[in-house]
């Protein structure tokens, strides 16, 4: 049975406001932990969160003292470790994990106040009123309040403890507005396990040089840690071989890679591309600048109002003249998966080449590119819990090595006369000058990280807890869940009555909690809906039910203070 959001009966405003007061007045005692010693609040602007302006910028009146540079606020824990007390040893040695100064407290009493308030609803489900606070669920081994139970984790029968993950991540121990940090932010970048850190550090303090140039040590280190890195990666993609990985900057940098190359040296004027209506600005923007160059046509496939992709439009797209389907895996905005299997077959048969954006599925589902099929599958390190500035372009090889470089350079040459150059294959005729070793590296580890947790488990894991978030989502009154696909992963976008995205944004920012709110670099899916922009929660592996229902609980508290 579904719960009927649209028939959701209002709570009774004064009770609901008193708990709401309750709950945040404990939030801000330290979660009424008994002993638990209350941070003290940082200054963070209110018009931080949701604004695109730094915050330190905005702490600093955007006056920059070049002399005493300011990257961020004036932290007490931080400013703790580094005091006499502990004088002597240093930062970053293991001992000293800030993890072990900033615990991460995992069962907040605002649970047991968030069941109050949620009591307090009455739930439609369509077959009469129910009793307040009672949801139905399918899923018979997810409570549908956790913290009706004793044990805090979610789904602990296969042995996947998001707690005991969450301590692998020592950025996650960090506290914003002397709250523990939530960070819902998953779909912009994911937070790195110390293992990542650890490795990215390994690399500059004993491996570090330049690659596949020189032959003392250092070289043969830093070319092994290199090469090794796309192993894994050719691995946990399944691609046939590490010659198909070619590492980018990222996502972007990996499509723009195909249509400055691939898309430059094949297509002719009249030649179509197609897209879907979900793609980010980067699976849109390079199509369009190829396409005003060469005089190509740019095809959109429509989705219904849940924001899934009508296939039977996307079928009467394709003909003769499609050259290339482009499209993602997961939305970014609404969190839609598409049938990938599905639309790489049509297109193929039509006798178009297929590029895949990985960005949002890699990290939430297994990913196989030999049974994908796709031509090309680009994703970015740092969505996928590795370093920032380096990503991946899977391609065929024989694909690969029937397309002219794009950039030209060192490394990525077999011999150069002044009158001609010969270039190596795949991956190195598209890795010209220096690239992002470290953070290739850190890559690698971060594959490790995932391989350990096990790609599937992480996924059941997120199915659940998505589900779980979607349904106490839908009982905050007058949130709208922008994208309501069957088949979702990870994103929570929606709107709030009463409230702008950025008031939304700032007001869980002000509770600890990171979501990102605005356009999401998807302006025309947000359109679709009559947007422009969303607050869009977004879940990974380390996020708890204790993290979606501060969530809720906020949300709750924003809607109380309009009654
Ligand atoms: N593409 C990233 C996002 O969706 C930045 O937030």
């Amino acid at each position: 049975m579904n719960t009927n959001i649209n028939n959701t009966a209002l709570p009774d405003e004064a009770a609901l406001e008193k708990l709401a007061n309750e709950l945040f007045r404990q939030a801000d005692t330290g979660n009424g932990i008994p002993g638990q010693e209350v941070v003290a609040q940082q200054a963070i602007p209110p018009s931080v969160a949701g604004s695109g302006q730094s915050p330190a910028g905005i702490l600093h009146g955007n006056n920059i003292n070049i002399d005493n540079p300011q990257t961020g606020f004036p932290d007490k824990n931080l400013q703790d470790i580094n005091s006499s007390s502990i004088a002597g040893d240093s930062l970053f040695s293991p001992a000293l994990r800030l993890k072990e100064y900033l615990p991460y407290e995992a069962d907040p009493a605002h649970l047991f106040n968030l069941q109050a308030i949620l009591s307090l609803i009455p739930v439609d489900n369509g077959m009469g009123l129910q009793l307040p606070g009672t949801v139905d669920h399918a899923l018979e081994d997810v409570p549908a309040y956790y913290f009706l139970e004793s044990k805090p984790a979610l789904v602990s029968s296969w042995g996947f403890d998001a707690y005991a993950v969450k301590k692998d991540f020592p950025i996650l121990s960090e506290h914003v507005n002397g709250k523990p940090l939530v960070w819902l932010d998953n779909a912009a970048t994911t937070q790195k396990p110390q293992q990542v850190i650890d490795r990215i550090s390994h690399y500059y303090q004993h491996e570090n040089s330049n690659i596949h140039r020189a032959a003392h040590e250092l070289a043969a280190r830093a070319t092994d840690a290199y090469e090794d890195a796309r192993k894994k990666v050719q691995t946990f993609i399944n691609a046939g071989s590490p010659n198909e990985i070619v590492f980018v900057r990222g996502t972007t940098e990996g499509i723009n890679l195909v249509a400055k190359s691939w898309g430059e040296q094949y297509l002719q004027p009249g030649d179509e591309i197609i897209i879907t209506h979900l793609e980010h600005h980067a699976n849109i923007v390079p199509w369009q600048q190829l396409a005003d160059k060469k005089g190509l046509k740019l095809r959109v496939v429509p989705v219904d109002d849940d924001g899934q992709v009508l296939l039977d439009e996307y079928a009467k797209l394709l003909n003769s003249k499609t050259k290339l389907v482009a499209f993602t895996q997961v939305s970014n905005a609404l969190g839609t998966i598409t049938p990938a299997h599905t639309i790489i077959e049509l297109a193929h048969q039509a006798g178009a080449k297929v590029l895949l954006d990985g960005a949002q599925s890699v990290s939430h589902m297994r990913t196989d590119v030999r049974s994908l099929n796709a031509d090309w599958f680009v994703f970015s390190g740092h969505k996928v819990f590795g370093p920032t500035g380096i990503g991946v372009l899977y391609g065929k090889e024989d694909l690969l090595n029937q397309t002219a470089p794009w950039q030209g350079g060192g490394n990525m040459i077999k011999d150069v006369t002044f009158e001609h150059t010969e270039y190596h294959n795949a991956p190195t005729r598209f890795e010209a000058g220096t690239g992002n070793i470290a953070d290739a590296v850190g890559l690698g580890a971060a594959i490790d990280y995932v391989n350990k947790l096990g790609i599937d488990n992480i996924a059941l894991y997120e199915h659940y807890l998505l589900e779980y978030a979607t349904r106490l989502l839908r009982q905050v009154p007058g949130l709208q869940l922008i994208g309501t696909a069957k088949e979702k992963a990870s994103v929570l976008s929606f709107t709030l009555q009463g409230y702008s995205n950025d008031q939304v944004g700032q007001a869980l920012n002000k509770e600890g909690i990171a979501v990102r709110t605005g356009h999401h670099c998807a302006q025309p899916i947000l359109r679709r809906f009559g947007l422009e922009s969303t607050v869009r929660p977004s879940l990974a592996f380390y996020n708890t039910c204790a993290d979606v229902d501060l969530l809720v609980a906020t949300l709750l508290q924003l809607r109380a203070a309009k009654r």
